[in-house]
């Protein structure tokens, strides 16, 4: 009796040592003499319902701090990156950054991608006075949990704002709003293209809910389909858009489907099939865009992972580069230093467009793609740039 409580003790203490150890990884053959290395710590959902939004992370950030690398580091150092799996769960992601923070003494913090788990490890961050960059959470609540805490990307008032103006001008007067009651992501950009849409002359014919990791969507879309609508805008993540599609259509509901950048994954195709022909969302990036700094990293991407790079990715790899440039500008490695560094990034060119971090932590004035499913293909449809609305300029697409 005695003996097997020790093993099964020790064999816990055995998988909990195993499950708590850093991934880490430096670039592919770099030793520093005598610089140094700065330690960076990324969190994300290497596993889990959104897996590949931490593993396309992951890849932007491996390719862009070792090209970083390669070129020399920072002032005379490397970096190193120390990888967290937080299996897309809040609380992991809190207990990820945590560890990355106290036990590993990272100078700062890329991640996360899901709005929810940024919105868990901002706070922690923000005590601890260590930078965060997330490359892609829209929600706009994460900045502001304090000034430690940035992103790289747009937000998702102006996503929502930008979908519903986008579907206004082209003839959609009667939308219905399938949203998931667990994700503030959905929440918010839900809200968000509700009240462009609703102002612009727009109605909602019908509202309904589901919590990330449903399967059986049939009595929602049955709602749905009672009322008619013209689209059906769903702000979820991947795997619960391809089954809706699915269902969707055979439910005989022929309405397209129209959603924010949450949809953006290899695996949305391969789950949603033909269901998903017609239907469209926003992104940060096309991968078929002919300008050379997205060229570039498309063939690089595709050289060294095999795979077309989703906008993850891009992301993942603009805002490690950002945070590489500014911590060659930053006077020390002290948080207030690099934070202070990360603020003044100003017309950084980055693969999902030009980044200047404006007074609230986040990125200014940063374009959106509107991306269609046309024969099991993703194709460009629309391109939505601030910047040129605003300077008129006709080469503001590149
Ligand atoms: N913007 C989404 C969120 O905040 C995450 C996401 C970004 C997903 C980019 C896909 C692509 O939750």
């Amino acid at each position: 009796m005695k003996k097997n409580l020790f093993v099964v003790v020790f064999s816990a203490i055995v998988v909990a040592v195993a499950g708590c150890a850093p991934k880490s990884e430096t670039g592919t053959g770099t030793t520093t003499a005598g610089g140094g290395e700065i330690l960076v710590g990324e969190y994300g959902s290497l596993t889990g319902p959104q897996g590949t939004f931490g593993t396309s992370t992951h890849n932007g950030i491996m390719m862009a701090i070792d090209e970083i690398n390669a070129n020399g580091g920072v002032n005379g150092k490397k970096i190193k990156v120390i990888t967290e799996d937080d299996q897309s769960k809040q609380e992991e992601a809190a207990t990820a950054v945590t560890k990355l923070i106290s036990e590993n003494n990272v100078v700062a913090v890329l991640g996360e991608v899901a709005s929810s788990c940024s919105l868990a490890a901002a706070p922690i961050c923000q005590q601890n006075k260590v930078p965060m960059i997330t490359p892609s959470s829209t929600n706009p609540e994460i900045t502001k949990k304090g000034d430690y805490i940035f992103r790289t990307c747009y937000t998702d008032d102006y996503q929502g704002h930008s979908l519903a103006d986008y579907v206004l001008s082209e003839g959609v007067k009667n939308a219905a709003l399938l949203t998931d009651v667990k994700s503030d992501y959905s929440q918010g950009l839900g809200h968000f293209f509700e009240e462009r849409f609703t102002a612009g002359g727009g109605k909602i014919v019908a509202r309904a809910s589901y919590a990330n990791g449903d399967s059986d969507f049939r009595a929602q879309l049955t709602t749905v389909k009672a009322s008619n609508p013209q689209i059906l805008f769903v702000p979820g993540y991947y795997t619960d858009i391809g089954q809706i599609a699915q269902q969707e259509h055979d439910l005989g509901l022929n309405a397209p489907l129209v959603g924010g950048d949450g949809w953006e994954s290899p695996k949305l195709l391969e789950i949603g099939g033909k269901a998903l022909e017609g239907s469209y969302y926003s992104n940060h990036y096309f991968y078929g865009d002919p300008a050379p700094m997205v060229h570039e990293f498309v063939q690089k991407y595709k050289d060294r992972f095999g795979a077309t790079p989703d906008g993850m990715a891009a992301l993942a790899y603009d805002a490690a580069r950002v945070l590489a440039d500014s911590l060659k500008r930053a006077k020390s490695t002290k948080g207030s230093d690099i934070r202070d560094a990360i603020a003044a990034t100003k017309n950084f060119q980055g693969v999902t467009g030009t980044i200047t971090i404006g007074p609230d932590r986040n990125a200014v004035g940063k374009k959106l793609v509107i991306e269609e499913v046309k024969g099991g293909q993703l194709t460009l449809k629309a391109t939505v740039d601030p910047q040129k609305n605003v300077t008129g300029a006709a080469t503001a697409t590149h």
